[in-house]
C-alpha cells in the first residue's frame, strides 16, 4: 500500500515524518476525508474547498494548487489495489527548522507544511444495517466555537463519539444551548411531519459534503427541507433522525437515548433519500 508524504509515495512502513512535526506535537493541523467510489473520487472540488477554508481558518497557506491537489490524489488513488477508498489528506504546520524552539505556540518561521495522505479500503452500511438503524446517544457540545475548521486535534469529538460506542451506541447526537448542532462524526438531519429539517451552517458545526448533497437531493426531488435551528424538543419527538457522513451515507438513527426514535425502525424519508443518494452516486461514477 503506497502513502503519499511531502512530494513523494512511499510503501506505508518508508512513510515517517519528526516527532517535532506539530500536527504530532500540538495537534497544529487540518484533514479531509474523501470517499473514492470505483477509482472516481466524489466530489473532489467540493473537498478541495473544504481544505482551502480549514487552511484559512488556521491561517496556513496551502501548500499545493487545485491542479496538484487533483493530481497528486489521482495518483494515491490508482496505486490502490482497490476500488473503493476512503482517501484521508493531512496538512500540518510541518516541523521547526533548525534554530527554532523544538515546542512553541507561536508559529513557527519557515517551516514547510507537512502534506499526508493514505487510501484504505472504503466501508460504507451493508443494506442489512441500513434496514436496522442505529442507536445513538446525546450530550452536551463541548468543544471549541470554531468546530467549522476541520481540525485534527479531535480530543472533543472522540471523547464524545466513546460515550456512545460504552453504551453499543454507534453516534453521540450533541446539544448546545438547547439546540442541535452535530453527531461527533457526522451531520444529523431531523424528519418531522414530512418535513426534513437541518441546522444551517455556522461554526458551531462542520458543513458536510454529504449534509450539502442531502440537501441539493432534497430540493431536486421537492422533499420540503428547512434549514433553521433545531431546538433539542423537535429532536426528541423527531419522526425520523439521521446521521450522514461520506463514509456512514445515510444513516437511520432509531433509538435516542434508549427511546425509539418514531416508530423505532427506520423511516420512508430516510430509504428514499439512501437510495436517492445512491442513484446519486452511480451517476457521478458515470461521467
Ligand atoms: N467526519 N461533522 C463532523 C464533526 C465530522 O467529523 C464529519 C465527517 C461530518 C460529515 O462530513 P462529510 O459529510 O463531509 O463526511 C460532520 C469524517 C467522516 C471523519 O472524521 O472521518
Amino acid at each position: 500500500m503506497s502513502v503519499y508524504l511531502n512530494g513523494e509515495f512511499l510503501p506505508r512502513a518508508e512513510a515517517k515524518v519528526s516527532v517535532f512535526d506539530r500536527g504530532f506535537v500540538l495537534g497544529d493541523g487540518v484533514y479531509e476525508l474523501v470517499p473514492v467510489y470505483s477509482g472516481k473520487p466524489f466530489r473532489l472540488d467540493a473537498h478541495l474547498h473544504r481544505l482551502q477554508l480549514s487552511l484559512d481558518g488556521i491561517r496556513l497557506a496551502n501548500p499545493l494548487g487545485i491542479a496538484e491537489w487533483r493530481e497528486r490524489i489521482l495518483q494515491l488513488i490508482a496505486l490502490q489495489d482497490f476500488a473503493d477508498q476512503s482517501v484521508y489528506i493531512q496538512v500540518t504546520r510541518g516541523t521547526p527548522v533548525e534554530g527554532q524552539p523544538l515546542r512553541d505556540h507561536a508559529f513557527p518561521q519557515g517551516a514547510p507544511p507537512t502534506v499526508f495522505m493514505f487510501a484504505q479500503p472504503l466501508v460504507t452500511a451493508t443494506p442489512g444495517q441500513k434496514a436496522a438503524g442505529v442507536c445513538a446517544i446525546s450530550a452536551v457540545d463541548n468543544r471549541w466555537l470554531r468546530c467549522n475548521i476541520k481540525g485534527i486535534s479531535l480530543l472533543a469529538n472522540l471523547l464524545l463519539r466513546q460515550l456512545a460506542v460504552d453504551v453499543g451506541c454507534v453516534e453521540t447526537v450533541m446539544l448546545r444551548d438547547g439546540f442541535l448542532t452535530e453527531g461527533a462524526a457526522s451531520n444529523i438531519f431531523v424528519v418531522k411531519d414530512g418535513v426534513l429539517r437541518v441546522p444551517p451552517p455556522s461554526n458551531l458545526m462542520l458543513t458536510g459534503i454529504t449534509y450539502d448533497v442531502v440537501l441539493e437531493l432534497a430540493a431536486r426531488h421537492g422533499i420540503p427541507h428547512e434549514v433553521r435551528p433545531i431546538a433539542e424538543a423537535e429532536v426528541r419527538s423527531a419522526d425520523e433522525l439521521w446521521m450522514t457522513s461520506s463514509t456512514k451515507e445515510i444513516m437511520a438513527i432509531v433509538k435516542l437515548d434508549g427511546v425509539p426514535v418514531g416508530a423505532g425502525v427506520p423511516g420512508p424519508f430516510a430509504m428514499r433519500m439512501d437510495a436517492l443518494y445512491q442513484a446519486f452516486k452511480q451517476d457521478v461514477m458515470r461521467l
